[in-house]
């Protein structure tokens, strides 16, 4: 079985991912290792997530023959990456789809109201008639991903799915409250968050491991 469906959150548990997302769970991974098995893995996601992107109809040239085929229609879709372990994801989906167009959503966290605050925003237009993917490796309380899609759909966006590497049965539960909407797409649901807000077991700080931070 590489997915399984259930009231709007898909797992996509194919055996490559499953096999490249334990190494880079492994303490000993180096952080080269760790973005290049990131980049693998997110074309395999990206592979899942677009399976259903509307196609219409063509007329080409063959060599041989005039032949209708199919292509992607409408506008190109747009991934936000939602900064900045989300950048760590965007690489393997514009290897998949390279004429995607990209936004970037910056948030911290406030140290006296605990909530999201934006510090960056950039978004290309008509968002309104794009498919839009919205990234983030890590779904631990929600708190981020909830703030960040609501950003995007003050500016416009109406057709939105999120996409992480793995989650925590909190964060799940708390985007699908905020946006009931956004169809969840993970490689890993986990066993759910320590006291510090990380997802157990998990694979530690992911902008850490990726850009050699820590
Ligand atoms: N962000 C991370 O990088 N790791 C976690 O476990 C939770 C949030």
């Amino acid at each position: 079985m590489t997915r399984t469906d259930q009231d709007g959150l898909t797992v996509i548990d194919h055996p490559l991912i499953r096999h490249k997302l334990t190494i880079m769970r492994r303490t000993g991974t180096s952080s080269a290792q760790f973005r290049q098995l990131l980049r693998e893995i997110s074309l395999l996601l990206a592979y899942e997530v677009t399976r259903d992107l509307p196609l219409e109809d063509v007329e080409i040239e063959t060599p041989l023959a005039i032949t209708q085929k199919k292509q992607l229609s409408g506008k190109k879709p747009c991934f936000v990456s939602i900064m900045r372990a989300g950048d760590g994801l965007l690489q393997g989906l514009l290897d998949l789809v390279p004429s995607a167009r990209v936004g970037h959503v910056g948030l911290y966290r406030d140290h006296d109201t605990l909530q999201p605050v934006k510090y960056y925003f950039k978004m290309p237009h008509g968002l309104d008639e794009r498919h839009v993917l919205v990234v983030d490796p890590m779904l631990a309380t929600g708190n981020s991903a909830a703030a960040a899609i609501s950003l995007i759909k003050e500016a416009g966006a109406t057709n939105i799915r999120f996409l992480c590497l793995v989650s925590a049965p909190e964060g799940v539960k708390a985007l699908q409250d905020a946006h009931p909407d956004v169809p969840v797409f993970t490689a890993s649901l986990d066993e759910g968050l320590n006291e510090k807000g990380y997802i157990m077991p998990g694979l530690g700080d992911v902008g850490d491991r990726l850009f050699g931070t820590k």
